[in-house]
């Protein structure tokens, strides 16, 4: 099978932004407690967190992490996790069925931000709370000494305001399963009210409106018209959230399912555009996809805790997908879309980092590893940014349930004009047959291939564990050519590749 592509320097979608590159954490089975924070572990730090997973994370280049959910933040109290440890409370987390003890708070999880360097986006509580717990956290969070909140902060330990720039203004409002669920009228108002409180505190926040928690609600696309017509003028995103399963077992349907992901883009991008003409507005919302993976492989085993079956345990493993490699190409799919959407995507998420349906596993008091999606997600966060490209794409494509001629080529392409290269993130959804790629570049002088990394496997569900965390992992690529203005490379059937080319 052969596909052509054309990439012109001057065919241009966006700069990408590297918030697009973000991640989750949530207070949720062991994403905080025993993930990134254990104390007693042989790698933690001063502060108990876990050194190993630092540094998987430190090698991702994250630059923003959401915290503290996710379903959780919907009856979280922030000041629980303020103030001297052996006097936090453990709460019940009504969301997940579980209890917290609060080990972990705004103050610990900024320093660990620090230690591997990112930048904190903090959620607010508008399910149990509203308002004036809004102003109080900003102002704690934010606040200068001299005032209760700013003086409060200093008394636990940190006089300089945290500074953070991202709030979200709750978490999937529209979902009948948030504590605190709200019509799309009664969220805007609210929305429209807590920016307009924080826009008081500092006009230069950024602001997060919840949109819809998926396309398949019956609410979507109305819900986003609705909030936006409330809060259009006082916020800068709006959120979606989006997972992917393939619990049909039916690989062709599953990898074709980033064209769902590109439509939901494209209806918000022109809901945004519709309340933007129609209050003949200046300003531009974007769309902040803070929650997006693959989460369907521990459904079954979360059911027991879920269902309350399992009293409140502290920590327990809930949501640990174990990823294979079918996820690669999946991911390597979801990743080129958000690349090819830079234009209206300015900010996503990963959901989640560290052992909820995450790129990094750990166990308790053992080791730390990379899961096969960490790959993609790691090459496009390294090599990702820059200039996306509007390739034009020739190849033959196959019918699925959510789209008709969906082309056996996914790809995208960046030119980072300072590093002078031009990067192909490309996945062969063909089952069998390899493809030949032909790309012209056109308006460059191409130099050399300077890095080809494959993945494949014989194995669609091949996985990574602790006893084998390398079974998925990418090799070198062979055979990539460059020929004057054409690069030539041959895709073996289910694979996904990068491919940089040194402009000069
Ligand atoms: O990421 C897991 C959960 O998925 C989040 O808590 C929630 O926002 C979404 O439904």
């Amino acid at each position: 099978m052969k596909a052509s592509v054309t990439a012109h320097k001057d065919f241009t979608v966006a700069t990408i932004d590297d918030r697009v590159y973000g991640a989750f954490l949530e207070h949720l089975g062991r994403a905080i407690y025993t993930g990134i924070y254990e104390p007693g572990h042989p790698t933690a730090d001063k502060n108990g967190m876990r050194g190993d997973v630092a540094e998987l994370v430190r090698d991702l280049n994250v630059p923003i992490v959401r915290y503290p959910g996710g379903n959780f933040v919907s009856a979280y109290n922030w000041e629980d996790g303020i103030g001297p440890r052996d006097k936090r409370p453990t709460r019940l987390d009504l969301a997940w069925h579980t209890s917290d003890n609060n080990a972990v708070g705004v103050h610990e999880f900024s320093d660990w931000c620090d230690t591997v360097g990112t930048e904190m986006m903090l959620a607010i509580n508008l399910g149990t709370r509203g308002l004036d717990d809004a102003r109080n956290f900003v102002e704690y969070v934010n606040g200068p000494t001299g005032s209760y909140w700013g003086d409060l902060r200093k008394k636990n330990g940190r006089a300089k305001p945290f500074g953070v720039k991202h709030w979200c203004l709750g978490n999937e409002m529209d979902g009948p399963w948030q504590i605190g669920h709200k019509t799309a009228d009664e969220y805007g108002r609210l929305a429209l009210e807590t920016a307009k409180t924080l826009r008081a505190f500092d006009k230069s926040l950024q602001l997060i409106v919840c949109g819809s928690s998926n396309a398949d609600m019956k609410t979507y696309p109305e819900w986003e018209r609705i909030v936006l017509e409330h809060t259009y003028d006082a916020v800068d995103h709006i959120s979606l959230h989006m997972y992917f399963n393939n619990r049909a077992k039916n690989t062709a349907n599953y990898l074709a399912l980033n064209h769902k992901l590109d439509d939901y883009i494209a209806t918000i991008a022109s809901t945004i555009n519709m309340v933007k003409a129609n209050k003949r507005s200046k300003r531009r919302v974007s769309i902040c996809f803070d929650e997006w993976n693959v989460w369907y492989h521990s459904n079954a085993q979360d059911r027991k805790i879920l269902e309350g079956n399992s009293g409140w345990p502290h920590a327990p493993r809930l949501l640990e997908d174990i990823y294979n490699f079918e996820d690669v190409l999946q991911v390597g799919c979801i990743l080129n879309t958000f690349i090819r959407r830079s234009d209206v995507v300015k900010i996503a998420c990963i959901a989640q980092l560290v052992n909820v349906i995450a790129p990094i596993m750990t166990e308790p008091g053992g080791a730390a590893w990379r899961q096969t999606i960490y790959y993609p997600y790691y090459f496009a966060s390294l090599y990702g940014r820059g200039t996306a490209l509007n390739l034009a794409v020739q190849c033959p494509g196959y019918d699925a349930d959510v789209a008709d001629n969906v082309p056996y080529l996914d790809i995208s392409a960046i030119h980072d004009e300072k590093a002078k290269t031009l990067t192909f993130f490309a996945v062969n959804r063909h089952p069998t047959e390899k493809l030949d790629l032909r790309v012209s570049l056109e308006g460059f002088a191409p130099v050399a291939v300077i890095d080809h990394r494959v993945m494949t496997h014989e194995m669609l569900t091949a996985t990574n564990t602790a006893t084998d965390p390398t079974q998925v992992a990418p090799r070198k690529g062979r055979g990539a050519r460059l020929t004057n203005h054409t690069l030539a490379a041959a895709l073996p059937p289910h694979s996904w590749q990068m491919l940089r080319i040194d402009l000069g």
